[in-house]
């Protein structure tokens, strides 16, 4: 008989995660690094659970730290100006890193090597060799680091893992994925986005890191062989862009564009592209082909490593070609940040492993590594992912 949309429909309802007892009479003290605006979702997560006392904060802004804290009303923190300071002085079982991504490797291989766990921002870091010596240093330390990758808790994310994995696409041989905005550099908190000292990467890293996470995770994260990869700058370096400060043009030393067309193990060709601004709303859907369907993922406005609307299966039923919406899942749980928290403190509690494994996130980050060699090489380059 042939399969209803209903029966297609019914395979994949079982997305939604299981929600876990949380045991609150042992503590684990956590310290915050880096005490900017990401920082502060880290610490209303971590304040809405029961089994954590935040303790410690460092940021090399001097009175930053003392100030953020007691701001958002967390009593009894010790606070400091640098992440060297805080680690020499307090005894921790975790840290949040939540500097910008300059700073990322400096500080996860820091607490890493005084035998804390580690929750890391995204991107993972600015370069792949920054990432193979966070991997070295989670090996020695055997202390689990999981990557701020949030989207990943979205049941919609997971809807597009388990399409995959069904098989319902066949053999997957070409994905098309990216996003953007039309006008959207971020620098409402300053220029620490912007700039080369701290931001080391621009869109290829701020939201491209998202749009890879989300294709890659999905088919397995295949090794990534070679890349051909472009960016531009046209938008971050124009001071008509600034209004109100147009000074921020001066500053702007990352890329605000970035494309590339790379080759996975596999057979697979990844087609990508990623913008902070660009004279267009978006850069086009995510699309994943396969032997026996094809997936439409729509995009956002404003990329983020969401999902924008309802997803579309392309494929034959017996005989005809017809397409299957999967709508969006609206699920009543935590939101994500609070998740991808909780899975670090019960990957930490129960013995686990890393919610998101930066086995996964080095190819992730080997890609953006590759995109920018390529482009200031000029041509396609091969990935070479470094042994750990
Ligand atoms: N997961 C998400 O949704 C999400 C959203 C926004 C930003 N981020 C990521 O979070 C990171 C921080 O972003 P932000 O917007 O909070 O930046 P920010 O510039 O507002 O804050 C970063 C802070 O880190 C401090 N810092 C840098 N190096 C330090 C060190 N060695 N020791 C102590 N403090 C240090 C800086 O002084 C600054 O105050 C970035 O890597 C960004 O990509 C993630």
């Amino acid at each position: 008989m042939a399969k209803t949309n209903e029966d297609i429909l019914n395979r994949f309802k079982d997305v939604q995660e299981e929600q876990t007892v949380v045991d609150a009479s042992k503590k684990i003290q956590v310290g915050i690094i880096g005490t900017g605006w990401i920082a502060e979702a880290h610490v209303k997560s971590y304040m809405s659970m029961p089994d954590v006392e935040i303790i410690a904060g460092a940021d090399l802004v001097p009175g930053k730290a003392e100030e953020f804290f007691k701001r958002l009303g967390v009593e009894n923190v010790q606070t400091f100006e640098s992440h060297t300071d805080l680690l020499d002085s307090v005894e921790l079982d975790a840290v949040s890193v939540c500097t910008y991504n300059a700073t990322h490797a400096e500080c996860a291989i820091a607490a890493l090597n005084k035998g804390i766990h580690v929750m890391l921002e995204k991107p993972m870091s600015v370069t792949l060799d920054e990432a193979a010596e966070i991997m070295r240093a989670e090996k020695k330390s055997g202390k689990i680091i999981s990557i701020g990758f949030q989207p990943r808790f979205d049941p919609n994310m997971k809807m597009i893992k388990k399409i995959v994995e069904t098989g319902e696409l066949g053999q997957v041989y070409y994905i098309q994925t990216g996003g953007g905005r039309r006008r959207g550099i971020p620098t409402p908190c300053g220029t620490s986005f912007i700039e080369k000292d701290t931001a080391g990467l621009g869109a290829l890293g701020d939201i491209g890191c998202y749009s890879l996470d989300m294709v890659l995770n999905a088919i397995g994260y295949p090794k990534p062989l070679t890349v051909s990869g472009y960016k531009s700058n046209f938008f971050g370096t124009r001071p008509d862009y600034y209004p109100t400060h147009p000074e921020y043009a001066a500053k702007f030393g990352v890329d605000d564009f970035a494309a590339a067309f790379i080759r996975l193990e596999g057979g697979i060709v990844l087609d990508f592209r990623i913008a902070w601004a660009m004279n267009l709303d978006t850069p086009g859907d995510t699309l994943i082909l396969g032997t026996k369907g094809g997936l439409r993922i729509p995009s956002t406005e404003c990329w983020n490593g969401s999902v924008g609307g309802a997803l579309k299966i392309y494929h034959d039923v017996a005989g005809s070609q017809v397409e299957t919406e999967i709508p969006i899942i609206n699920d009543d749980g935590p939101d994500l940040f609070d998740r991808k928290i909780r899975s670090f403190l019960d990957a930490i509690k129960n013995g686990g492993t890393a919610p998101v494994p930066t086995s996964q996130i080095l190819y992730n980050q080997a890609i953006i590594d590759g995109i920018a060699k390529s482009a200031e090489a000029g041509m396609e380059i091969a990935i070479v992912i470094p042994e750990i």
